[in-house]
């Protein structure tokens, strides 16, 4: 398995200023269970941005071209892959979601109502119709918060 897991505000922001531009606990945890014990491949911002790093009981994996310390990094999601297991989920930004989405097969979309207006605004790539949801939840604690769950359908589907 190889996913991407992400949340997005109602108008498909991912962060502002360097970092989330929202709190939600329960995203958090539910973040945190999700991708536990796996490998978790980002892009440098986002690497620079965990205010604790790295993420425990996680591989965590940096994908930079100027090289960073103290943690295993990669100058393509290519070669991170080639030297991981499954399962991999990468968890952002911006850049490394756009180059990560041919290469993976699954999604986990949460959609928090948020409008985030301003400067320096990122936001999540655009999907193709190849991408099906094929399970869609509330929050079980905050019923504002939406969780999706997409899968790649093979071209001929
Ligand atoms: N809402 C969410 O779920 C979520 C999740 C994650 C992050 N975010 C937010 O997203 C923002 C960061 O996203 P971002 O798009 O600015 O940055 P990013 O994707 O986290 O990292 C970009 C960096 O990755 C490296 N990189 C990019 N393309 C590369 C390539 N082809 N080969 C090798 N290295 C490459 C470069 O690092 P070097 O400059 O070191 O070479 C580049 O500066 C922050 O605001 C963060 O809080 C939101």
């Amino acid at each position: 398995m190889i996913g991407a897991i992400v949340a997005v505000s109602a108008n498909g922001v991912i962060g502002k200023n360097g970092d989330l531009p929202w709190h939600y606990s329960e995203d958090l945890k539910r973040f945190k269970q999700l991708t536990l014990d796996s490998t978790i491949i980002m892009g440098r911002n986002t690497w620079d941005s965990l205010p604790r790093k790295p993420l425990p009981k996680r591989r965590n994996i940096v994908i930079t071209r100027r090289g960073v310390e103290g943690v295993e990094h990669y100058t393509s999601i290519e070669e991170a892959l080639e030297n991981t297991d499954s399962p991999v989920w990468i968890i952002g930004g911006a850049q490394i979601y756009t180059l990560a989405l041919p290469m993976i097969d699954t999604l986990d979309i949460t959609y928090v109502p948020d409008i985030v207006e301003g400067e320096n605004l990122v936001y999540f790539p655009k999907l193709d119709d190849s991408w099906k949801v094929i399970e869609s939840s509330q929050n079980p604690t905050n019923p504002l918060i939406r969780h999706e769950s997409l899968k790649r359908q093979p071209e001929n589907n």
